[in-house]
């Protein structure tokens, strides 16, 4: 009976797709301008969906909520209630080519479905050949043919249940999957577009050793570098990642040779070597897929621990490390994605570069996601951002991330507007970090921790560890502002010839609808500290007394300053 009724439902859904895209005429046409597509704006680069700048509020289903249309459809009202507008969920090789070149994308249509019915976008992720490093997602039939698709192995001889990127047989395999889900992702969605973007494969990198050492593996290694890496290398010169370039200058520079000529001996090289064989392999997985539906296609990263000195052994992990070295080799992969758990604002930097945009796949949820978000958006310009296991880690709304996906969404015209121009800031402040200068447009924004004030005869109320403070700051005119956050007070210096001191003018409390301006409350006296600073309140629900939260339901505020002598 149950299978009759899924059998049913994804047929249901499958039909309801086909039936959409006739009547959109959905055709294998569509030009690249029409389809979710990356668009380059001064020093940002904007996702553009359906023909306008598209911010992804998201977050990630666990693995496998998305293999089953029961286990997901109770998850999509609880998406939409947390302010989510994409979706990251997963598509497992072994759920839709579970018989070789038989394809079943029933669930994937009903996935679709149920997130079109819900207004929500998707980015797919692509669990084939590698998932944290190992293949737990290939069919069987890949797993046990293992002469046909052979393992990576350690120095010692162990196997490893990890394909290895240098086998063709593994490559071919995944990339003809590939390319059978995106041809049906552009039969099924190729006008509605609720798939933006796509991830391939999770984490690659090696496990339990600095490199693969099975036969074909250590032929590869014992021979020259590639001429196409070198020749990049060449080309980048002036531009390549510091720590990478002091690698490769350590050796001379050489523009010939093998591995260790190349880059010297030792796990760093053997990360290298391992980099460009994962970016070879995923380019031509890319490749297949884009042949079908190019839409953006990025690799995400499991990091590492930063404050190192030596060049870490990457296993090949797609580490800002050596970007170029997968830039090199991946050029259908669009970017390098940070899973940013930790030491946020370093990664943030680290990955956001010319010719590589911040999309962060996987981060924290809950307050200091909540800080995080508008840090990425506001400071690093970031296409979106996304905290794992959204809604799947707790029943209850996750307020404070709503919070700031709210305040995203109600700034993204503006946002949009101002990427990429220098008249958008943000920070991201621990409670013992000195005060942060930002330059936006005219002025200089001082930007500060903002605890409270004790009141008499009371204790300082104590800070709860990982508490951030954050603020997002966009200059609409020459002496206009929109300034948000969590917890700082902000004052303005001019940085143009002219009187020296800056004044609020006006301050106005309020809320964008639909993109309008919504005055609230006209703000001064205590409210801007006698005319001296702005002051955005922690909001509710935060760590700070009642009375010290935000006790308005609009939390942005219009400042228009002045100059006097
Ligand atoms: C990072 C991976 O990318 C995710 O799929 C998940 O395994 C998390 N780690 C841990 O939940």
């Amino acid at each position: 009976m149950k299978f009759r009724t899924c059998f049913c439902a994804a047929l249901v859904c499958h039909l309801a797709l086909v039936a959409a895209q006739a009547q959109s005429g959905s055709d294998a046409t569509a030009s690249a301008s029409d389809i979710p597509h990356l668009r380059t704006r001064g020093a940002a680069t904007q996702l553009i969906v359906d023909g306008r700048p598209f911010l992804a509020l998201a977050g990630e289903l666990n693995n496998d909520s998305a293999t089953s249309l029961e286990y997901v459809r109770r998850l999509w009202p609880r998406l939409v209630l947390a302010k989510i507008n994409t979706v990251l969920a997963g598509v497992s090789w072994n759920q839709i080519e579970r018989q070789e070149g038989k394809f079943d994308f029933s669930v994937l249509d009903g996935v679709i479905q149920g997130a079109r019915s819900h207004d929500l976008r998707l980015v797919l992720l692509w669990f084939a050949s590698w998932k944290n490093s190992l293949s737990s997602y290939p069919p069987d039939w890949v797993k046990k043919d293992f002469d046909r698709f052979p393992r990576a192995r350690t120095k010692a001889g162990k196997t490893v249940e990890l394909l290895t990127p240098l086998s063709d047989a593994n490559r071919d395999a995944d990339a003809g999957a590939f390319a059978a889900l995106m041809r049906h992702v552009r039969e099924v969605d190729g006008r509605e577009h609720t798939v933006i973007m796509i991830q391939v494969e999770n984490e690659v990198g090696m496990e339990g050793d600095s490199r693969d050492h099975s036969a074909a593996a250590d032929a590869a290694y014992a021979g020259p570098a590639p001429r196409e890496l070198l020749d990049y290398l060449q080309q980048h010169k002036d531009t390549l990642i510091p720590e990478f370039r002091k690698a490769w200058e350590a050796a001379g520079f050489k523009t010939s040779g093998t591995w260790e000529e190349v880059f010297g001996p030792g796990a760093a090289t053997e990360g290298i070597f391992m980099a460009w064989h994962y970016a070879r392999y995923l380019d031509r997985v890319a490749a297949a897929g884009k042949a079908e539906y190019p839409l953006p296609m990025f690799v995400n990263a499991a990091l590492y621990g930063v404050g190192r000195t030596e060049f870490p052994p990457s296993g090949g992990r797609p580490w800002d490390l050596v970007m170029d070295v997968w830039k090199a080799g991946a050029p259908r992969i669009d970017f390098l994605a940070p899973d940013a758990y930790g030491n946020f604002a370093e990664f943030c930097a680290k990955y956001s570069r010319p010719g590589n945009p911040l999309f962060i796949p996987e981060s924290l949820n809950q307050a200091v996601g909540a800080a995080r978000v508008l840090y990425a958006f506001g400071r690093h310009n970031a296409i979106g951002f996304s905290a794992m296991g959204a809604v799947e880690r707790s029943s209850a709304p996750d307020t404070a991330l709503i919070g700031s996906y709210d305040l995203i969404e109600q700034l993204a015209p503006l946002i949009a507007q101002h990427q990429g121009d220098g008249a958008m800031s943000a920070v991201l402040l621990s409670p013992d970090d000195p005060p942060q200068k930002v330059q936006v447009g005219n002025y200089t924004l001082t930007v500060s921790f903002a605890k409270p004030r004790v009141a008499p005869l009371t204790q300082p109320t104590p800070i709860p560890p990982n508490t951030f403070a954050a603020g997002i700051f966009i200059a609409a005119g020459p002496d206009e502002y929109f300034v948000t956050g969590l917890g700082i007070n902000i004052t303005f210096a001019p940085n143009t010839p002219g009187l020296p001191h800056a004044g609020l003018a006006t301050v106005e409390e309020g809320s964008f609808v639909d993109g309008r301006w919504v005055p609230g409350r006209m703000l001064a006296g205590d409210s801007t500290d006698e005319g001296q600073s702005i002051g955005i309140a922690w909001p509710p629900g935060s760590w700070v007394p009642e009375y010290r939260q935000r006790a308005s339901p609009d939390a942005i505020q219009r400042v228009t300053l002045y100059r006097y002598p």
